[in-house]
């Protein structure tokens, strides 16, 4: 159709008005086929939605009005660097080994348990940061909920109405800015009002050691991770907002009437920062003068980098089955096959892989940069019989080889102190050995635990050998 002039202004100007109410329209999330979504705030910290920027990982609950967020840094590990080699490894190889060949097995694994296990028995392991605890000044029942986790451009988001308010909430990782950034708005001025605090864990908060607030906007929590000579970690949070008041009561940052605001939060450890606080500090007073809009626009073009690089088109599902919550189709595909889902997960494995490996960061851990236990299961560590190696199996053929560098600088860690290890248990001077298990310290502990020999001699004869840890 050939519109005249008049007409045409007349839909431009019905377009303009459209995208003004389209920002708090209900956010659509099953017309976006790279959306994982719900209409339900997460009930346990398994159904949260992740985002990480390679170094810093957060959990998103998404709660109406309380919203308490899980906050992980890669390189906040228990206590120092230990060595663990077994100091009577060598001498009783060679017992070892004559046993295996006499088929003793037995006796081989009951040798092995005294003189193979590392000592200590276990490499470090992983520990949670924290929880940015966010509690909106409003009522905890609203209607029209939504949340999803947008694969496309990195982000998370929010979406709710209360008492006639419509509420928006979008979390990104941005690896550029180095930080989290969440961002609060509302469909009526004056109506963000929230407060901002910083803990280690509801059941973990003697293992904070300081907990006070910068200034007028700006909160800092921090400690020391468990173990002798732990690693010093802090944690910030600052909070700028456009009308309406930011101010600091105890170690909570207040917001109250604003039109809209944003929550910046990072944290460093002693790993790679001299004074952790210093650097929380310097970075939050920086990053407040860019604003959210252009955080969020670096952040997409940088993530898009990688993730556009592959696309993968398994045939169209059914209308029914794109109109349904990610929940309810992952419930229905044990029944009818449901090929865009599979294409959307196939696209969260490279969500959580460039969410979690990224230049001079470390590799991702068994849980990533997404742990709220304190003692994680098998440590959150690097297995390196498979777990670590399935991090990275799917990046060549992705075309994300340039994401692969912490894992060669985790070799590299790893590599000087193999060296001593082939020498001090095996009695070889040239090459290097790693067992099982390693950590972020990867070079002087390079992880003598129960060895893979030890695994084949307990497979053989049938006794059970510690479980390795
Ligand atoms: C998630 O965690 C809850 C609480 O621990 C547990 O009951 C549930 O089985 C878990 N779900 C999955 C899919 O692991
Ligand atoms: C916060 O909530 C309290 C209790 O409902 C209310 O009295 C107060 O006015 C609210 N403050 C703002 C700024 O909305």
């Amino acid at each position: 159709m050939h519109l005249r002039g008049p007409l045409r202004v007349a839909t431009l100007g019905v377009g303009l008005l459209q995208g003004v109410r389209a920002q708090f329209g209900p956010p659509n999330s099953a017309s976006n086929p790279l959306r994982i979504w719900t209409s339900a705030a997460a009930t346990y910290f398994n159904d949260s939605y992740v985002i990480g920027n390679g170094r810093l990982g957060a959990t998103i609950p998404g709660g109406i009005a309380s919203d308490v967020i899980h906050v992980n840094e890669d390189s906040l590990w228990s206590g120092a660097k230990i060595d663990r080699v077994n100091p009577d490894a060598n001498a009783n190889m060679g017992q070892m080994q004559s046993l295996l060949q006499q088929a003793r097995n037995p006796e081989a694994a009951r040798l092995a348990s005294f003189t193979y296990a590392g000592t200590p028995v276990s490499t470090r392991h992983y520990e949670p940061l924290g929880d940015l605890q966010l509690t909106m000044n409003h009522s905890s029942s609203g209607t029209g909920y939504e949340r999803w986790l947008d694969l496309g451009e990195s982000s998370s988001g929010v979406y709710y109405t209360v008492s006639g308010v419509t509420y928006i909430r979008e979390y990104i990782a941005s690896n550029p800015d180095n930080v989290i950034a969440i961002h609060i708005t509302a469909s009526k001025p004056g109506s963000v009002s929230f407060n901002v605090h910083l803990r280690k864990g509801q059941t973990l908060n003697r293992w904070e050691d300081y907990s006070y607030k910068v200034g007028s906007d700006t909160i800092v929590m921090g400690g020391e991770s468990q173990g002798k000579s732990g690693i010093d970690f802090a944690a910030g949070a600052r909070v700028v907002a456009s009308g309406g008041r930011v101010y600091t009561l105890g170690d909570y940052v207040l917001c109250d009437n604003a039109d809209e605001a944003t929550i910046y939060f990072t944290a460093w450890t002693d790993i790679r920062q001299k004074d952790p606080v210093t650097a929380v500090t310097t970075d939050l007073s920086n990053i407040g003068g860019k604003s959210f809009a252009n955080i969020k626009s670096d952040h997409v073009a940088d993530y898009q980098t990688y993730f556009n690089r592959v696309s993968l088109n398994l045939g169209s599902s059914s209308s029914a089955q794109k109109a349904l919550s990610t929940p309810k189709r992952l419930a229905a595909i044990g029944t009818t096959f449901d090929p865009e889902l599979v294409v959307l997960y196939f696209n969260f494995g490279r969500y959580l892989f460039i969410s979690s490996s990224r230049a001079n960061t470390n590799p991702p851990n068994l849980q990533g940069i997404w742990d709220q236990e304190m003692d994680p299961q098998w440590g959150s560590k690097y297995t390196i019989n498979i777990n670590l190696q399935m991090n990275y199996w799917p990046s060549l053929i992705t075309n994300l080889a340039d994401l692969t560098s912490p894992l060669f600088d985790l070799l590299n860690t790893m590599h000087s102190s193999g060296e001593k290890t082939a020498q001090s248990m095996y009695g070889i001077d040239t090459g290097f050995v790693a067992h099982h298990n390693t950590d972020q310290f990867g070079s002087r502990h390079c992880t003598p635990g129960q060895l893979w020999v030890l695994n084949l001699v307990a497979m053989r004869s049938g006794v059970a050998c510690t479980p390795y840890i």
